[in-house]
């Protein structure tokens, strides 16, 4: 059966980071959200069992208690029944997983739980799903520390007489992943020392977002997109992830080492224009949305460093009202490193469906609008039949917004007649807003996609060949020196700095940006 259609296996999800940020906001509560039901048909496995690993020293109803306060706060609803159902299968075991000396103590208990959770498979212990929710300088040791363990025997799996008889052993692991190009290919390489590529799940929680998995749906379930989604009636394609927040916190440990570049376009905006940009796959499984991915990264042109400039723009925001300050003056920030909070960059892919066609992408914070949303901008009718009527000349082409956040819909522009005696032409929308058509709750993207690796499904999951790809692209703009000398201020609440306007505009175009 393919993965997707499976129901998740029984297992342990072991969550290293168990007192953290993510565990605590994300993780939790999306999986108690699942255990709800608000996952509509998507289930936590009947037996399951969840052990939190980390240092602060925490018993199993302290850990459970904390975790209480979380799933209340960040989860789509709560009640103390089915609260005190889901944390029966929550256990902490406290211990620090960087070091190899732990692991005899997290086996025996792993072994444990698998017998008080009934879940030890015919021809050994349970299923084990590793979850790096730590800072990334640990994955490697963690990674190292697992394979010195004895607890992986995954690439023995495949070749057993009765697969499904014998234990899994899975890890997702959560970006960033890697810094560049070089730093991701040795964590693949730690990875793949101790795992097999198809038991490795690089996590983007954006390819959770419903309307993300959804641009797939509209354009290979429907008839009337494919045929002109190429470069003969596409004239480019834009793809925006726009904050109105600040960096804040964040600056100190993380995003000021970051930046814009390596926190959304590579980890995320450029995994949303591949579901926009490529072939059909297949069949609708993993290995060929993945095939069709590493093929469409490997099209792309490449940029030199030295001309990156021309091809990108890097800015940061200026002091905004009273209480904004500017991104230099934010705590923890190095004015040196010049790190960008705005990212545009012109993407072409050199393959027959779309030589010739931009696609631009950007992204930044403090910007006039909350908004995710890919533009699919179509060329002019080949021929004005309405040239005499007025205005018609300035209206724009057709143009299909697939709005990801935070409204969930498409949203097609379309000219009409305007009605009346005489001939008036106006634009208008014929709109789709998933929400109102479909119902339903909207689920947090994490709780889907722990368990797609629970029935290892890893559609939404990035492969080693994916991310490297990604890098690549990005490598050289990382690398250029003038972008980063020629970074811009951007005023607090506009759609960013003037460069990222002038690189569409040399190539006659516009950034829609929705008022
Ligand atoms: N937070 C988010 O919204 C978010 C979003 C996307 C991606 N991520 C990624 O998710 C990961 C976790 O982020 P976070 O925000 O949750 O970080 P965090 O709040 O700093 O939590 C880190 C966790 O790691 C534990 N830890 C540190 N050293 C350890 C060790 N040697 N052994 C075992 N546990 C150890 C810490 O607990 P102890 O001190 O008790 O050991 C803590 O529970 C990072 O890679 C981050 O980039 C986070």
């Amino acid at each position: 059966m393919n993965a997707r259609h499976a129901n998740p296996d029984p297992c342990i999800l072991v969550i290293f980071g168990a007192s953290g940020d993510l565990t605590h906001r994300k993780l939790i509560p999306a999986l108690y959200e699942l255990s709800r039901g608000n996952g509509g048909r998507a289930r936590l496995p009947e037996r399951l069992a969840i052990l939190g690993v980390s240092r602060t020293p925490m018993s199993d109803d302290q850990f459970r208690d904390k975790l209480r306060g979380s799933a209340k706060a960040h989860a789509a609803g709560f009640d103390e029944a089915s609260w005190s159902a889901f944390a029966r299968c929550i256990h902490y075991h406290a211990g620090d997983a960087a070091s190899p000396e732990s692991y005899p103590a997290l086996a025996d208990r792993l072994a444990r739980l698998g017998a008080e959770h009934r879940l030890a498979m015919p021809t050994g212990g349970a299923n084990l799903l590793f979850y790096l929710s730590v800072s990334p300088n640990l994955y490697v040791p963690i990674i190292g520390s697992l394979g010195e363990s004895g607890l992986i025997a995954e690439g023995k799996r495949w070749c057993s007489i009765d697969p499904s008889a014998t234990p899994w052993q899975r890890i997702i692991v959560e970006k960033p992943f890697g810094t560049d190009l070089g730093s991701a290919q040795s964590l693949n390489m730690a990875l793949g020392r101790v795992f097999e590529e198809d038991a490795i799940y690089r996590i983007d929680h954006y390819l959770g977002k419903e309307l993300v998995q959804n641009i797939l749906v509209m354009r290979f379930a429907n008839s009337i997109f494919e045929p002109i989604w190429n470069r003969s009636s596409i004239d480019h394609v834009q793809v925006t992830a726009a904050e109105t927040l600040g960096v804040g916190s964040r600056a100190a440990n993380f995003y000021d080492t970051a930046g814009a570049m390596r926190d959304m376009v590579q980890s995320h905006l450029l995994e949303v224009l591949a579901l926009v940009a490529i072939e059909p796959p297949s069949v609708f499984d993993a290995d060929a949305s993945h095939r069709e991915k590493i093929k469409l990264f490997n099209s792309a042109r490449s940029i030199e460093p030295a001309s990156a400039h021309e091809s990108a723009v890097f800015g940061r925001y200026a002091r905004g009202k009273p209480d904004e300050p500017a991104y230099v003056e934010e705590a923890g920030v190095d004015p040196a490193r010049r790190t960008e909070t705005y990212c545009a960059m012109r993407v072409e892919f050199d393959n027959w469906r779309w030589a010739g066609v931009p696609f631009y992408l950007r992204s930044g914070k403090r910007l006039a609008k909350k908004l995710t949303e890919v533009v699919v901008q179509f060329r002019r009718p080949p021929v004005n039949l309405f040239r005499e009527v007025d205005g018609v000349g300035e209206m724009g082409a057709n143009r299909l917004i697939i709005n990801i956040a935070p409204t969930e819909g498409l949203e097609l522009h379309v000219l009409g007649k305007v009605p009346g005696a005489g001939l008036r032409i106006d634009a208008a929308n014929l709109n789709l807003d998933y929400i109102d058509r479909f119902g339903g709750e909207k689920v947090e993207a994490y709780g889907p996609l722990i368990l797609d690796a629970m029935r290892g499904d890893r559609s939404l999951y990035k492969h080693r060949d994916q991310i490297e790809g990604t890098w690549r692209i990005c490598q050289p703009l990382l690398e250029s020196a003038t972008l980063r000398e020629r970074i811009e201020d951007y005023a607090t609440g506009s759609w960013g700095p003037r460069g990222a306007e002038a690189l569409l505009a040399r190539d006659g175009r516009a950034w829609h940006n929705p008022a």
